[in-house]
C-alpha cells in the first residue's frame, strides 16, 4: 500500500480498540519469568556449549602473538577461536568497528578470542590462561585536545558540510541581544538490561541465530556479511528483547563468534557479552563540544542561529549529530550549523536513545534558556514567539502538523509554571535551593517502508507475522490492537508474532520509527485480507463492515471465520510512502517542566517533579506510550545528573565500565512524572495517523533539569552531567 495523503479513507478510525489503554500482551510472560531471552533459549537446539569472549587488553596497535595452549588444555574447552586465524570479518555498512578476525587492534576491549567450553565457568576460566603479547602504538583519546584542529564532517559530494540559511555573519553582528556559549556532554553506554546475547546453531551451510536485536534484516544483511554466506542462509530470531536504546541496532561481536565458533567445532554455541565487556567492546554515544550563538531582537524573535558540534569517533566513523534539531526547531532566517569530527581510537560511537537530539538539545535548550534570561523574557513565551509552523530552511515544505505551541501552554498551566520565580537562587527551603525549569524538544518522525503478513484460521484466530521486534516498547500489544480493530475481532482473537527473519520486513524498532511503521504495515497488510475475505465470502461493494467478528454487508452477515473455512486465508502488504516523506517535515514535539530540590550545603540535585507534554500524533496506546515516555525522561535525568563514561586518556578505555561505575537512575532518583499527550491526529503520517514517541520524551528533558538547577542555585553549568562537584 502507498500512502500519499490524508485523502486515503481509512477504516481504522472506528477506533474501538486503537488509541485505547491496554495493558501489555507480553506483560505476564515477562512479569513470571517466562518471555524467554536470547540466552535463556535452552530449548532451541540441543547441545549448547558456552562461549566465553576475551577482549583486547591496549587500544591501540597489534597482536604480535597469543598462546592458548594452556587455555585449549583446560578442564571442559572444546576449543579456542583466536582473531589470528580469521581475516577481519567484512563489516555491515552500519559498523566502523572490526568484530573480530585479524591481528590489528583498533579499541580496547576488541574481541580477540573466544573460548567455548561445556559451561560457562570452564568457558571463562579458560579464558584467562590465555597469554597476549601485543605491540602497543601510540592512540588519541582526547577529544578536548583534538577539537581545535577537528575538520568538517564531509558530506555526500565530498565537501564540508555547513548547513546555512540567509546570512549568520551579518544577522549576529547586527542582533541586539546575543549569546555566545559552549556545552559539553561526555561519552555515554547504553546500559540496556539485557546484555548482547547470541546462540547459533548451523544446519549444513545455513545458519540460525536466537539473538537480542533491534533491527532483523539489518541484522541479517550484516551477518551474511560476516560469514560469507547469502543472506538466505541465515536465519535470526529474537521474540523477546530487555532494551536496546540503539546498542542493539547492529549486529555486535557476540553474534559473530557464536555463529564462527559453531560452524568451527560444529556444536551449537552460546554466548553473552558479560557485562564488564559490554561497555568498551560494543558502541557507546559519542561525547560532544557544541557551540550555539544566538542573536535575538528585544522581541525575543531570533534573528540569527548557529550551532556547531564537535564529536570523535573511529576513522571511518561518522559524528554525533547533534545539530539535527537545529535546522528545524525555532524560526529565524539567518542560520548555520556544521558538524565535526576528530578521529579517536577509543571504541565506537554510534547510535544511544535519541541520537543526534538528545545531546544536542541539551546545549541548544540551555542556550534558550541563557537568552530568554538576557531578553528578561519568559522561557515559555520565548519559545513560542519563536514557533514555525514551517521548514525554516526550506519554508515551502510545511510541517505536517506541529502544535508545540500546545505543549508549552499546556504544560505550563499543568505544571503551574506561572508559579514559578524567575529570580535565580531566590527560593530556599531550609536546606534545600528550589528550582523550576523547563525546555522545549524535538524528534523526527520517520516514515520507513514496513511490511506484515496475517493470517485468518477456520478457528477465527488472525496471526500476524512481521520482523517488528518489541525491545521492550509494547510492539505486540500495538499491533495486535492495530490488527484487531482493521478486522472487527476482539484482541483474544489476535496472536502477534515478531522478530523472526522469516517472517516479511518490517521499519524494526530503531530512532522511534517502529511504532507509526510497524502498525501502518499491519494495517495494510489487514486491508488486503478484507479483501480476500469478501471475495471468499461473495460479498461486493463499498457497503462491507468489520466488526463483533462479523463481516457484513446490507441484510448479509457472516462471522469472519467463514471465509477461512475451507482453508486460512493468508495476505501480506507492506506500506510504502513517497510523497509524504518529500512534501512534508515529520517531526514529534514535547515540552519539559521540572522541579528540583539542591542542597544547599553538599550540592546533590534531587528531582521532584518532572512534567512532558507531548505532541505525537494519534497516541495508539496510552498506556505504553506513557511508559515510553516516562522512561525517556528517566535517560534524560540519567544524562543531565550522572551517566559519563570517563574516558582514561592515556591508555584509551572506558574506565567505569560496569553498572557500578556507570551510573543510571534508579527508582529513588525519580520522582512523580507526568505524561500529558495532546489530543491529536496527523493525517498527513500514515493511515495510523500515529507518529513515534519513544524517544521524544528524552529530547530536552536534561536541559529543562540544568535549567531548574540554574533558577535553583544561580549556577550556570555547561559542562554535563551537573555533578555536585561542579557548583561547589
Ligand atoms: Mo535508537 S538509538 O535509534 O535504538
Amino acid at each position: 500500500m502507498k500512502f500519499d495523503s490524508p485523502a486515503q479513507t481509512n477504516p481504522i478510525d472506528q477506533l474501538k480498540i486503537v488509541g485505547k489503554p491496554t495493558p501489555r500482551i507480553d506483560g505476564p510472560l515477562k512479569t513470571t519469568g517466562t518471555a524467554p531471552y536470547a540466552y535463556e533459549r535452552h530449548n532451541v537446539v540441543p547441545g549448547q556449549a558456552y562461549g566465553y569472549v576475551l577482549g583486547a587488553g591496549i587500544a591501540k596497535g597489534r597482536i604480535k602473538a597469543m598462546n592458548i595452549a594452556h587455555a585449549q588444555q583446560a578442564p571442559g574447552v572444546i576449543g579456542v577461536l583466536n582473531t589470528l586465524d580469521f581475516e577481519p570479518a567484512p563489516l555491515g555498512s552500519q559498523n566502523t568497528a572490526n568484530l573480530f578476525g585479524g591481528a590489528e587492534i583498533q579499541h580496547y576491549h576488541q574481541a580477540i578470542a573466544m573460548v567455548v567450553a561445556e559451561t560457562f565457568e570452564q568457558a571463562r576460566a579458560a579464558a584467562h590462561m590465555i597469554i597476549v603479547e601485543y605491540e602497543r602504538e601510540h592512540g588519541n583519546f582526547d577529544l578536548a585536545k583534538l577539537a581545535p584542529d577537528a575538520p568538517l564532517v564531509k558530506g555526500g559530494n565530498g565537501e564540508p558540510s555547513v548547513d546555512s540559511y540567509g546570512d549568520f555573519e551579518s544577522a549576529y553582528a547586527a542582533a541586539p541581544v546575543k549569546l555566545d556559549a559552549t556545552y559539553t556532554t561526555p561519552d555515554e553506554t547504553h546500559a540496556m538490561m539485557e546484555p548482547h546475547a547470541t546462540i547459533a546453531a548451523w544446519d549444513g551451510d545455513k545458519v540460525t541465530v536466537w539473538m537480542s536485536h533491534q533491527m532483523i534484516q539489518w541484522g541479517k544483511v550484516a551477518l551474511a556479511k560476516a560469514l560469507g554466506v547469502p543472506q538466505e542462509n541465515v536465519r535470526i530470531d529474537s521474540p523477546f528483547i530487555g532494551g536496546g536504546f540503539g546498542g542493539k541496532l547492529f549486529i555486535r561481536a557476540d553474534v559473530v563468534v557464536a555463529a564462527l565458533a559453531a560452524r568451527k567445532f560444529q556444536r551449537p554455541v552460546k554466548v553473552t557479552l558479560q557485562r564488564p565487556l559490554i561497555i568498551n567492546n560494543t558502541t557507546h554515544r559519542p561525547a560532544t563540544i557544541q557551540r550555539i550563538q544566538l542573536g535575538a531582537g528585544k522581541d525575543g524573535k531570533l534573528t540569527a542561529i548557529s550551532h556547531e558540534s564537535t564529536s570523535g569517533n573511529l576513522p571511518g566513523g561518522g559524528p554525533e549529530g547533534a545539530v539535527n534539531q537545529t535546522q528545524l526547531f525555532y524560526a529565524g532566517a539567518n542560520r548555520r550549523t556544521a558538524l565535526r569530527i576528530a578521529e579517536l581510537d577509543l571504541p565506537e560511537g554510534n547510535a544511544m536513545r535519541a541520537p543526534g537530539e538528545a545531546p544536542g538539545l541539551m546545549a541548544l535548550e540551555i542556550a534558550m534558556d541563557e537568552l530568554a534570561e538576557k531578553l528578561s523574557m519568559d522561557p515559555v513565551e520565548l519559545r513560542i514567539v519563536n514557533d514555525t509552523q514551517v521548514d525554516p530552511m526550506n519554508p515551502d515544505r510545511p510541517f505536517s502538523y506541529r502544535d508545540l505551541v500546545g505543549c508549552l501552554r499546556r504544560g505550563a498551566e499543568a505544571f503551574g509554571w506561572d508559579k514559578r520565580n524567575p529570580k535565580p537562587a531566590a527560593n530556599r527551603k531550609g536546606r534545600w535551593l528550589i528550582g523550576h525549569g523547563m525546555a522545549a524538544g524535538f524528534r523526527n518522525n520517520v516514515l520507513r517502508k514496513s511490511g506484515a503478513r496475517v493470517r485468518l484460521g477456520s478457528d477465527g484466530v488472525l496471526i500476524v507475522e512481521t520482523d517488528m521486534t518489541d525491545i521492550g516498547t509494547g510492539s505486540y500489544t500495538i499491533i495486535a490492537q492495530t490488527a484487531a480493530e482493521t478486522m472487527g475481532l476482539p484482541l483474544n482473537r489476535v496472536r502477534v508474532e515478531l522478530g523472526d527473519s522469516s517472517y516479511p520486513v518490517s521499519a524494526g524498532s530503531g530512532g522511534q520509527w517502529g511504532a507509526v511503521n510497524s502498525t501502518a504495515g499491519t494495517y495494510a497488510a489487514c486491508v488486503k485480507l478484507r479483501e480476500k475475505v469478501a471475495t471468499a465470502l461473495g460479498l461486493s461493494g463499498d457497503d462491507i463492515t468489520f466488526a463483533n467478528g462479523k463481516v457484513a454487508s446490507g441484510d448479509t452477515s457472516f462471522a469472519l471465520s467463514d471465509a477461512a473455512k475451507n482453508g486460512e486465508i493468508v495476505a501480506e502488504d507492506s506500506i510504502e510512502y513517497a510523497e509524504v516523506n518529500e512534501s512534508h517535515q515529520q517531526s514529534t514535539f514535547v515540552a519539559h517542566f521540572v522541579e528540583v530540590a539542591v542542597d544547599a550545603y553538599t550540592g546533590e540535585t534531587y528531582l521532584k517533579r518532572m512534567l512532558a507534554a507531548c505532541s505525537a500524533g494519534r497516541i495508539l496506546n496510552p498506556i505504553s506510550a506513557r511508559s515510553q515516555v516516562i522512561g525517556a525522561m528517566t535517560m534524560g535525568a540519567g544524562a543531565a545528573l550522572s551517566e559519563e563514561l570517563a574516558v582514561d586518556k592515556r591508555f584509551g578505555f572506558f574506565v567505569n565500565h560496569d553498572l557500578a561505575g556507570y551510573e543510571v537512575p534508579v527508582h529513588v532518583d525519580i520522582p512523580h512524572q507526568e505524561v500529558i499527550f495532546l489530543d491529536e491526529t496527523d493525517p498527513w503520517s500514515s493511515p495510523m495517523k500515529a507518529k513515534g514517541v519513544g524517544e521524544l520524551g528524552l529530547c530536552g528533558v536534561g536541559a529543562a533539569i540544568a535549567n531548574a538547577v540554574y533558577n535553583a542555585t544561580g549556577v550556570r553549568i555547561r559542562d554535563y552531567p551537573l555533578t555536585l562537584d561542579k557548583y561547589l
